[in-house]
This record gives C-alpha cells, sequence and structure tokens, in this order.
C-alpha cells in the first residue's frame, strides 16, 4: 500500500494564521529551519487510480493540488478519490468536506458518534445534501471491513480514549466511537499500518497495534503536557485536548520505544519544538529512532 501525508499538520496548521509564538514568528523570519505543514490528512491507495481519503482538513484544496496522483484526467469532472474516512468529527479533519461540494455523492466512512457530530453541532452532512449529497457507511468498532474500490486493503476501527469536538455532546463525557484509531493492513503485502492522529491513552487494543503493526502514523501533537501555556497561545491542556504528550513519563516516546515497527509522529501543534529541525527535542527523536512527518512524504507497505 501507498500511504500519502497530505498535511503532517495540528489544526491551525504551521505556521498558523495568527500566530506569534516562536515556531510560527520564526518560520515567518526565516531564522527557524522548518518545513510548513498543512492540517491532518492522509491518503491510502492499494493500487490503481484510486484512493482513500482519510480525514478532510480545510486545506483539502492545496493538498489535491500538491499531489497530482489524487487528480487523473479520465473524466471532464471527477477525482481519484473514491473513499473519505473520518477519524473523528474534529474541525481539522472534517472541515474540508465542505469544499468538496462540487462533484459526485460522497462516500463518507464514520462511525455513528461522528456522523451524528457532522449533523448536529456541526451540520456539515444536511449542509452537503444541498449540493453533492453524502452516502454514509457506518463504522463500527473492532470489526475489520474492505472497500470495494480498495480489495487489497482491509481496514478496523479502533476506538480511542480521545476528545471529541468542543460542539459535541460527548465532549466531556467521552464514548467509544468519538475518536478512532485506524488499522490498515495489505492483504497481498501482508504489511500493516497503525494511523492515530488523536491519541489521549494507550489503552490495550492500542498497545496491541503499536506492538504489531508495521509502520506507526501517530499523535505527535504536543511535546509537553503545558506546552500551550508555556508558549503563552493558550491554557489548555494536552491532557485535556485528548492528546498524550510525547515526554515525561508515560508519554509517547516511552510508549513507543518497543514497539519493532517504523515509528512516525503526525498531527504536530505549530507550538511544537520538534518542528525545529535543530532543536534538542528534534534530536531526542533522532536517538529513539522517531520520525517527524511533513506533508509530502510517501510511506510504502
Ligand atoms: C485537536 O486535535 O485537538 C483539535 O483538532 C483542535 C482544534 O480544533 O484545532
Ligand atoms: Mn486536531
Ligand atoms: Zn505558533
Amino acid at each position: 500500500m501507498r500511504i500519502h501525508i497530505l498535511g503532517a499538520g495540528a489544526g491551525g496548521g504551521f505556521p498558523q494564521w495568527n500566530c506569534n509564538c516562536r515556531n510560527c514568528a520564526g518560520y515567518r523570519a526565516g531564522t527557524l529551519r522548518a518545513n510548513a505543514r498543512t492540517q491532518s490528512s492522509i491518503a491510502v491507495s492499494a493500487g490503481g487510480d484510486s484512493w482513500v481519503l482519510i480525514n478532510v482538513s480545510p486545506d483539502i484544496r492545496a493538498q489535491i493540488a500538491a499531489f497530482p496522483a489524487l487528480q487523473p484526467s479520465q473524466t471532464i469532472r471527477g477525482s481519484a478519490i473514491d473513499s473519505i474516512l473520518l477519524t473523528d468529527a474534529q474541525l481539522d479533519h472534517t472541515a474540508g468536506l465542505l469544499l468538496l461540494r462540487e462533484g459526485e455523492s460522497l462516500n463518507v466512512h464514520c462511525t455513528e458518534s461522528v456522523h451524528r457530530d457532522l449533523c448536529g453541532g456541526f451540520p456539515v452532512l444536511p449542509i452537503l445534501e444541498h449540493y453533492c449529497g453524502v452516502q454514509w457507511n457506518p463504522l463500527l468498532l473492532d470489526q475489520p471491513f474492505q472497500m470495494k474500490e480498495q480489495p487489497r486493503l482491509r481496514f478496523t476501527a479502533i476506538p480511542l480514549e480521545s476528545k471529541a469536538p468542543p460542539y459535541s455532546p460527548h465532549r466531556h463525557t467521552p464514548h467509544p466511537g468519538d475518536n478512532i484509531g485506524l488499522a490498515i493492513e495489505d492483504l497481498q503485502s501482508g504489511r500493516s499500518l497503525f494511523y492515530a492522529p488523536g491519541l489521549g491513552d494507550i489503552t490495550s487494543p492500542v498497545r496491541n497495534w503499536l506492538d504489531k503493526a508495521d509502520c506507526l502514523l501517530v499523535d505527535g501533537t504536543f511535546w509537553h503536557e503545558n506546552e500551550m501555556e508555556h508558549a503563552g497561545v493558550g491554557t489548555k491542556t494536552a491532557t485535556a485536548m485528548g492528546h498524550l504528550p510525547l515526554s515525561g513519563q508515560g508519554g509517547m516516546i516511552e510508549q513507543l520505544r518497543s514497539c519493532p515497527g517504523q515509528k512516525i509522529l503526525i498531527h504536530i501543534n505549530n507550538t511544537n519544538p520538534i518542528l525545529d529541525e535543530d532543536s534538542p527535542e528534534r534530536a531526542q527523536l533522532a536517538e529513539e529512532g522517531i520520525d517527524v512527518a511533513v506533508d509530502g512524504m510517501e510511506i510504502l507497505l
């Protein structure tokens, strides 16, 4: 399977439009060695002109433009995106659905909880009924499934401890299915990916996939639990936002240490010191054998 990173940034992207933190200001001034990153999304394919778009960020238009494989010119209107899979209902993963309104009905896979938020707090799906329409495919937890467009791939939605969006009635009362990780297995190559851009805690099903998958593409949002406060940009903690910080006891670095697969962090917030290629935090990741995703990165499994 081929995995293309469309956007490796967290909500807001990097640099963020209104942010003057060390990273965002340093990037704009040209004094920081770092790559800009658009908002969280990947595309996956196991061959042919058929791609699954996983999460649809507000940057989707630029992301499609930057990746011509998503736009083969076979018909007067059309694209290689045959299906869409959503890991949660957060804006950085769903607001881009509004930008895909011009075509045929969208083939969307998401859990019932996510579907409810996208019909309620952020009613993008009912809005799209006035344009292209949406074909909803309910995603069931822990039940492997295949899509007819990608017969080589087997997907499994793993429930995650993270956070539903602020407009969800589940924000403070988490329900299974508000946030999922995806295990994607290529039945031909026998290799697998575990993708979890928002991961607040390492539960036992998550631990299983961390120990098993050939490639881990996991939450690298924050270095530190109080990073937003330290950067002077807010008071929300990583935990309150549903993200396990990288550093500290029980943090993501420690959790990944024993994993045999390739380790790549994604959904990097603009305040995270690992964006600075010359930072000690980035050097520490290199020592741990952990890579940091960047837009345009490809993984072949
Ligand atoms: C998150 O990942 O915690 C959210 O996407 C935050 C946001 O809405 O920007
Ligand atoms: Mn996010
Ligand atoms: Zn910033």
